[in-house]
């Protein structure tokens, strides 16, 4: 496919807003209408400063990105990224990506310079576009974050989340999103490892030790890890949140996604230091 064939741009008009529906019907495998966001949930956002970011092809839109204006913890303003979708057919070409960059330069003019959202952290190929190619990090985990969840990607397990935090000013993520690599930890102790099991991957952890980098595997390929052994997804589930609060805990913070690989890939966790 020609890729310069899809336009991404800020949607602003109702039918481009009701159009999202079917994107999201079609990302989360959702029955029914029930579980979307409105579209006109979306045209209010977009009219008070929010930001909706749609992607098109030959006219159709295979894609948005949906956020609006909030306040952290401490009252600052950020802006809340709610959803990233792209159609099944249209992922892998770098479109979220695109998405995730126009967001960050609309974002930058209305003189905010922090995005947050929140991801499931088995979902690699989401950590590697949220840390690796973006550079937002993580300090926070919510343990099942919205309780039981009924649409496909989610149903099942625990709703466990990643707050990633996204500093959009900083020389940090410039570099990183410029293309240059994160710089790496030297020496790194790895604390939760893959192991292969007759059954499909194992997770095994070892002793929580207080190194100044730590390595945390997850397997890819997630959503056909819980079709083919829920138990077994349960188990990363338990112990993935088990290491990663851990660490938080103590002042560590994910720095990103590497070493990936079609059957696993593994966070780097780092001590403290500056993140600018
Ligand atoms: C998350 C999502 C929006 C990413 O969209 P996308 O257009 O496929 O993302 P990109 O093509 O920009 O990919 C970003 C990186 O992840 C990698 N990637 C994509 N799919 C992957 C997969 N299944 N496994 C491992 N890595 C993958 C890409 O290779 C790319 O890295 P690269 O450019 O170095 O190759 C899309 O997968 C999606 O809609 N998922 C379902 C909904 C969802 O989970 N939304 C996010 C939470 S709201």
């Amino acid at each position: 496919m020609d890729e310069n064939a899809i336009i991404i741009r800020p949607l602003t008009e109702m039918k481009e807003f009701r159009a999202c529906h079917t994107v999201q019907a079609k990302t989360w495998g959702l029955k029914d209408m029930e579980e979307v966001i409105p579209d006109h949930q979306l045209f209010t956002a977009h009219r008070n400063g929010g930001l909706v970011v749609g992607a098109f092809h030959g006219g159709e839109m295979i894609g948005f990105s949906y956020g609006f204006v909030g306040l952290n913890h401490q009252n600052k303003p950020i802006f809340c990224s709610h959803i990233l979708a792209v159609l099944p057919q249209y992922r892998g070409m770098g479109l979220g990506y695109k998405m995730k960059l126009a967001q960050r330069e609309g974002v930058l003019t209305k003189g905010i310079d922090i995005i947050n959202w929140t991801f499931d952290p088995l979902e690699a190929a989401n950590a590697k576009l949220n840390f690796t190619k973006l550079g937002g990090i993580s300090t926070t985990y919510y343990i099942n974050h919205y309780g039981e969840m009924l649409d496909e990607l989610n149903r099942g397990l625990p709703s466990d989340r990643l707050l990633v935090e996204w500093h959009i000013n900083t020389n940090r993520v410039k570099d990183i999103i410029g293309g240059k690599d994160i710089k790496m930890p030297g020496e790194a102790f790895k604390v939760l490892e893959l192991i292969p099991g007759t059954n499909g991957p194992e997770p095994l952890i070892r002793e929580f030790k207080a190194e100044k980098a730590v390595l945390l595997d997850i397997p890819v390929g997630f959503q056909k890890l819980k079709k083919d052994n829920k138990d077994l997804a349960l188990k990363w589930r338990l112990a993935l949140r088990n290491a990663l609060c851990h660490y938080f805990d103590r002042g560590y913070y994910i720095n990103c996604l590497n070493n990936i690989t079609d059957k696993k890939a593994t966070y780097i966790l780092v001590k403290g230091g500056q993140l600018s």
